[in-house]
């Protein structure tokens, strides 16, 4: 069986672009493939944290998971930090990456910025992400569109050891939806919307309150006209708001575009709105009750216990081919 494997970091709410871009394909990907879905927690320290926060969106993060289709008995759940090869295999990985390739890195540009000082955790991050994805030999990555760069990182570094050391890891392929791989910003279409924006207008969290969500849909920025027309050039913040309701109701974009023929912005974002609510509200109902019947953390043991079996066997074998001694 094929493998997959992603991660989501507790770095903040999760969105909608979340969700559309990576959550929506690995509740889909469950089905065909050996899955295992992460939060990744080691990943999100690279920016300080307070510690009863990443402890409370840890959770958070595990729960959406669950509350939002991921069946823990198909797939694997668990924390990053509960599996220590992660953070082993990424150091030795780590070896293999240039300065010059983690600089090029836009995601370490954008999050470095203006910033006085940046923890080595930040730069070095791409190689804990190539880490977590060879450590599982995977064969496909579900992401957003702004992961592509760190897969094509993960590609040369797997080449790399290959050519080095001896074929052993799986070239893997990015899953990147083509539609919704990048869910805009609702203030500034040029932005992602992303979870560590501190304008909360600008995101819908999967845990807002319908009336939150109905408040922020109502104030999305659109433009002075008044047609509901898929056209990213030129009609950014319109598009986007089509991306969403096609992706939250199953409904394709040109059949948007018709149904919304000749009517004004107004029905369209209401009816967006509760396009919007509608998906979510079941999806809170059962993060609710997950987050109360305390299954998470029998959910979190039982998938790092079987995460671990891989990521154990696949460790051995990286130092073996290494050259280091068996213990
Ligand atoms: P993170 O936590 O920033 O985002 C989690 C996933 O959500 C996608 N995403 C979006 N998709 C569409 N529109 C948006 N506005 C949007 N914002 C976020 C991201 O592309 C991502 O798929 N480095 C990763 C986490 C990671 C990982 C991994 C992923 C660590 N190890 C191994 C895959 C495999 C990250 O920071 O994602």
């Amino acid at each position: 069986m094929k493998k997959v494997l992603s991660g989501i970091q507790p770095s903040g709410k999760l969105t909608l672009g979340n969700y559309i871009g990576a959550m929506k394909n690995f509740v889909d990907l469950q089905h065909e493939y050996a899955c295992n879905f992460m939060v990744v927690d080691l990943h999100a320290i690279t920016v300080p944290q307070e510690p009863a926060a990443l402890r409370e969106q840890s959770e958070m993060v595990a729960a959406l998971y669950v509350a939002a289709g991921i069946d823990p008995n198909k797939a694997n759940i668990f924390m990053q930090s509960h599996v220590p090869q992660h953070a082993q295999l990424g150091w030795l990985l780590t070896t293999l990456v240039s300065m010059g390739e983690l600089e090029r890195m836009t995601q370490f540009k954008d999050k470095s910025e203006g910033k006085e000082s940046v923890g080595a955790g930040l730069f070095v991050y791409p190689a804990l992400m190539v880490a977590d994805i060879l450590l599982y030999n995977a064969d496909l990555v579900p992401v957003g569109e702004d992961q592509k760069q760190h897969l094509e990182l993960t590609r040369d570094i797997a080449g790399r050891f290959n050519s080095r050391f001896g074929e052993y890891f799986t070239i893997p392929d990015p899953y990147i939806p083509e539609v919704g791989a990048r869910i805009m910003s609702l203030d500034d279409a040029s932005k992602k919307m992303s979870k560590s924006n501190p304008n909360a207008g600008s995101l819908i969290a999967l845990l807002d309150a319908p009336d939150v969500i109905r408040k922020k849909i109502s104030r999305a920025t659109t433009d002075s006209g008044s047609e509901v027309k898929y056209d990213p050039a030129n009609k950014p913040e319109v598009s986007n708001l089509i991306t969403i309701y096609s992706q939250c109701t199953g409904i394709s974009i040109p059949e948007v575009e018709a149904r919304y023929e000749g009517l004004m912005y107004g029905p369209f974002k209401k009816d967006l709105a509760e396009a919007v609510v509608g998906l979510l509200e079941p999806m809170q109902q059962r993060y609710r009750d997950v987050r109360e019947s305390g299954e998470l953390r029998s959910i979190l043991s039982q998938g790092a216990e079987r995460a671990s079996e891989t990521a154990e066997k696949t460790l051995k074998e990286v130092q073996r081919l290494m050259g280091f001694l068996e213990k």
